[in-house]
């Protein structure tokens, strides 16, 4: 994965560096070796700022197809901008991430990340990204998810799980920066690892 671009923030990279650290926490939690090429998909991306950290705690795997998708236009021609993946196929697109069952040229993912979940400002919405989410897992594939709160995150494990989904790995970030005007959210404060058990029967249409 290619940066072509400086972040748009200082202390994004830092942010970002963290992460990735751990992420590579969580696969070992987890019991998750990547390999191979992986197809990947980073839900509700905004700028996508984590694309790089991501990808580098996936070595030695490599990302093969990697899709972002956001509400917001202007966050996704950042992205555009920012990433390039010159040997696999990257794509930002504007969208809707709870109607990913209607995107129908999508392949099933090895990994779907939703850094700062939003679960709690639209429960509906994102109990529909959520079951989507999963049914767009290849067996055994992974969802992960950081929030910046911590009941925000209980309500997404439990819908998770709600929806049979495993939980493998539920890590608190232990040196999360605190955001100064939100008492109580940190960056990446919580990370979970999901596993989407058996393949499951598609209740929708695909
Ligand atoms: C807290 S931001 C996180 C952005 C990015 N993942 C990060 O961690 O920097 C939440 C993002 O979710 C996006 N979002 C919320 N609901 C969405 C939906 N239904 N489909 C696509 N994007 C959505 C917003 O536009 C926003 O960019």
């Amino acid at each position: 994965m290619i940066q072509r671009r400086e972040f748009r923030y200082p202390g994004t990279a830092e942010d970002v560096s963290r992460l990735g650290g751990l992420l590579s926490d969580a696969w070992k939690v987890a019991g998750f070796f990547p390999t191979g090429r992986l197809a990947v998909m980073n839900l509700a991306c905004g700028r996508a700022d984590e694309t790089g950290a991501l990808a580098a705690a996936l070595a030695p795997a490599k990302i093969g197809f990697y899709l972002g998708i956001d509400l917001r236009p202007e966050t996704i021609a950042e992205a555009q901008a920012r990433w390039a993946l010159p040997d696999g196929e990257i794509e930002f697109r504007c969208g809707d991430a709870a109607a990913t069952h209607r995107m129908r040229q999508l392949p099933l993912f090895d990994l779907i990340l939703i850094r700062h979940q939003n679960y709690w400002h639209e429960p509906v919405v994102w109990d529909r990204l959520l079951e989507n989410a999963l049914n767009g897992l290849k067996p055994g594939g992974l969802l992960v998810s950081t929030s910046y709160f911590d009941r925000e995150h209980e309500l997404l494990v439990a819908a998770l799980k709600t929806r049979g989904a495993e939980l493998l790995a539920n890590l608190r970030h232990a040196s999360s920066r605190a955001l100064p005007d939100a008492p109580g959210k940190s960056v990446d404060r919580w990370l979970a690892v999901f596993r989407n058990i058996e393949h499951r029967t598609l209740n929708i249409e695909r």
